[in-house]
Formats: structure tokens, sequence, C-alpha cells
């Protein structure tokens, strides 16, 4: 097992793939949507600092963990296991990550499906193919099913590929794609009438709602999402990283860009909000907030493309080409999750493994669409609001309660000598300890009163 394993064969490949991973549908779709029904500029704030405070040192632990085990979940978190309890807990963790890794690609691969259908929409509609373009905007069954299944056999030719060549490679020319797009359209944006209000909501924070409870528990799930956390995925990808690299900073590099997409979305979407408002469109719901959700993505901006003519079809096909790429680098990271495992704890190759994940992963998805009502929404609850938290937790009391302490520090030290003088060597393991592990239960249970 240990020769054949990949490894990233730069610096800049792991920041891409964990970067791919991390940017995503959360980050583009779910932060500007967020912050719109939590009262604008002051969840952006609340956001940052849970990025960095919580988020940041639970990222950490993951991929600490899986460059030290230098495996997939399972079998790292048990190689710091001492006892047999110890090891069944490991498995647990592991091994649950895996499957909430599976559960969201079998969503999100619905949703980026969807992505892949607007873009096709301006193109279907400047080759004169009107009943085309109806279609693929339209809700059905054949739609749904068709781009799902075109979007999950991308994933999976991606993912057959392997971690150089499938993952890092991939990752390299989609991430600078996806940010290029983003810059272009952001500043197309900011020159039409109405994006200065927008800019103003977005940036102007209302400091008495900073500390509301349920700010902050959907600024936190949000962080936990946007950085992969409890999906196994870190673990896996760290399990990749040359013992050489200083985690400490490629982390912190890793969180930054995850943060700073977000932020950039969030001046692509608001303003974007607020000068449909100014051609007349309703951008506000019946209760006085703005809309959010799917009718945001789906609705308004599409009829605000309409209304800019032709440019409105290239700016229509950037932006869903933008969502569809930061779908296509999450999902890759999804589906190598339960690869990974079965490769390494099961001996099968990877091209055979990733088919057949992929096609159950598939077939579960194509359940999904055929129920859709109210499978899609539950499988969502149940992996995110759920799973997610309650095993980046699990993981932080890896981190900090299971894991010898000296070999911890050891491990951070690896390519990072003078990591004893920081701050981070002085307060992350008590932090991972102590810390996280409540905040994160703190708003697991408020979220689910
Ligand atoms: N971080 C991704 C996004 O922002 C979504 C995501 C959640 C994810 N969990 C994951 C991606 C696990 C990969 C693996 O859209």
């Amino acid at each position: 097992m240990g020769a054949s394993r990949g490894e990233f064969s730069s610096r800049i490949g792991f920041i891409m793939a964990a970067a791919g991973s991390a940017v995503g549908l959360g980050n583009i779709w779910g932060f500007p949507t967020q912050t719109a029904s939590n009262g604008g500029a002051a969840f952006v704030l609340v956001y940052f600092v849970l990025a960095f405070c919580l988020a940041y040192p639970a990222f950490m632990a993951e991929i600490l963990i899986g460059r030290y085990g230098q495996a997939n979940a399972v079998t790292s978190l048990q190689k710091m296991s001492r006892t047999v309890l110890q090891k069944r807990f490991a498995f647990v963790v592991g091994f649950g990550g895996i499957i909430c890794a599976a559960m969201i690609l079998s969503f999100y691969g619905i949703l980026a499906g969807w992505m892949m259908s607007f873009a096709i929409e301006p193109v279907a509609n400047i080759m004169g193919q009107e009943w085309i373009a109806q279609w693929v905007v339209g809700q059905s069954l054949g739609r749904n099913l068709l781009f799902t299944v075109l979007f999950m056999f991308l994933t999976i030719i991606i993912i057959r590929k392997g971690v150089e060549q499938g993952i890092e490679k991939w990752s390299k020319r989609l991430m600078p794609m996806m940010i290029g797009l983003l810059i272009l359209l952001i500043v197309y944006v900011l020159t039409l009438d109405g994006a200065s209000e927008g800019l103003n909501a977005y940036l102007n924070p209302d400091i008495s709602r900073v500390l509301e409870p349920n700010l902050l528990v959907s600024a936190l799930g949000q962080a936990f999402f946007s950085l992969s956390l409890g999906t196994s995925v870190m673990v896996i990808y760290g399990s990749y990283i040359s013992k050489k690299e200083n985690m400490v900073t490629i982390g912190a590099q890793v969180t930054l860009i995850d943060v700073s997409i977000a932020f950039l979305a969030g001046l692509l979407i608001i303003p974007s909000m607020y000068v449909a408002q100014a051609q007349g469109l309703k951008i506000f719901a019946d209760d006085g907030s703005l809309i959010a959700g799917p009718s945001l993505v789906f609705e308004v901006l599409p009829t605000l493309f309409d209304s800019m003519g032709t440019m409105g079809l290239f700016v229509g096909f950037a932006f869903f080409v933008l969502m569809s790429i930061a779908a296509l680098t999450s999902s890759i990271s999804m589906l190598e999750g339960p690869v990974s495992y079965a490769v390494e704890r099961h001996s099968v190759a990877r091209e055979t493994a990733t088919t057949w994940i992929g096609f159950g992963i598939l077939a579960l998805s194509v359940t999904i669409v055929v129920n859709i009502e109210f499978m899609l929404d539950l499988v969502a609850t149940v992996s995110t609001q759920y799973g997610q938290p309650i095993i980046a937790m699990l993981c932080c009391v890896f981190g900090g309660w299971i894991w010898h302490r000296s070999s911890l520090l050891a491990e951070i030290k690896l390519g990072n000598e003078g990591v004893e003088n920081s701050l981070f060597w002085k307060i992350w393991p008590w932090y991972i300890k102590f810390i996280c592990p409540v905040a994160i239960g703190a708003v697991f249970i408020h979220s689910l009163l």
C-alpha cells in the first residue's frame, strides 16, 4: 500500500485541491444567501471571526490527523488509538465521515446539475434553440436526471485518474479559472445602477445583531460546511501532503482562500440583487427580508441576466459556469473520501473502486431526484446539520484527548522547525481539547432547539 499511495506533487497543488474542496456552492450560493437572510454585514463579520477562531483550528486537526496517519480517515484515526475501544471509536468516526461525504455528494450532484443546466440555457438561446433553452431551466424529472448523471460522470472521470493526474491537475486548472470569472463578474456588476446600495447593505454591519444566537448558529454551520469539515475529506487530503510542508501556514492559506472567495461571492450577489431591484424586480420577501434560497439563484439572477440583453447571455453563462466549476472541485473531494477507503482497506484497484462507489452514490442521487420533494431536504439536513458537526467535533476529541500529545506536537513540527515560538503552538492543542468541542457542541444543541 505505502509505496503506491498518491501524494500532491507541490504545495500549490495541495492548496488548490483543498481550497477547491472548500470553495463550492457553499461559498458562492450558501454564503451570500445566508448573508441576505441574516441581516447583511453583521453576518459577514461574525462569519469571519468564527471561520478563523473555530473552523480553522478544527480544520487543522483534520489535516494533521491525515498527514500523521498517511492513510484514509479510518486508518489514520486508528493509528493514534491505543486501546481496542479507541480503535472501534476511530472506526465509527472515520467511517461516519465517509458516509457523510457520500451522502453530501448524492444531493450536491443534483444541485450542481442544475448549475450546469442553467449554463446551457444562454448557449441554446444564442444558437436559436429556444425549446432547449426552456427545457433546461424548467423543473422536470428528465432534466434533473440528465444533468445529475452528467455531473456525476465528470466527478467519476477525474477521481479515476488519482491524486496527481486527477485531483491536483484539475484543481490547478479549474480554480484559477473560477477566480478569474468571479472577479470579471464583480467588476461588471459594480458598474451597474443600484450596485452601490447593495455594497452598502453588504459592508455596513448592524453591530447590534452580531450576538443573536440564530446568526451565530448559521454562521458557524456555514463555516463548517464551507471548510468541508467532518466528512473525512480533509483527513484524506492531509494524508497526501508531504512531511516537508509547514501545515500551520498551508492550513491558514486554505482557510483564507475559502473565506475570501465567500466574501467575493457576496460582493457579486448582494449588489446584483440591488441592481435587479433598480430594474424593477422584487428582491424583498413579504416579511421585509431579502429573498434567499433557491429563488435567489434560479429566479432573481436569471431575470436580471435576461434584462441585460445580449450581454446578459454572456454574464449568465459565465455565472453558471463559475458555479459548476466550484461544485466540481468540491464533488471530486467528496468522492475521494470513500474511494481512498476502499482502495486502502480492501485493496480494490482505484478505477474499479471509483466506478462502483461513484455509481452507488449516483443511484442514491437518482432515488433523491425521483422523490425530490421529501428526500432532498432530508438527506441534506441529516448529512450537513447533524453528520458534519458531530463528526468534526469527534475529530477534535481525537486530536485533543486520544492522540498522544508528544506525537501530535512532533507532527506539527515536521516541516516547521520554528513553530515552538508561535502562538499556534501555545494555544492550539488546548483549543482543540476544550474550546472547539464545547463550542461546536453548544452550537449543535442550539440548532436542534
Ligand atoms: N465545502 C463545500 C462548499 O462550500 C461543500 C462541502 C461540504 C464539501 N462538505 C464537503 C465538499 C465535504 C467536499 C467534501 O460547497
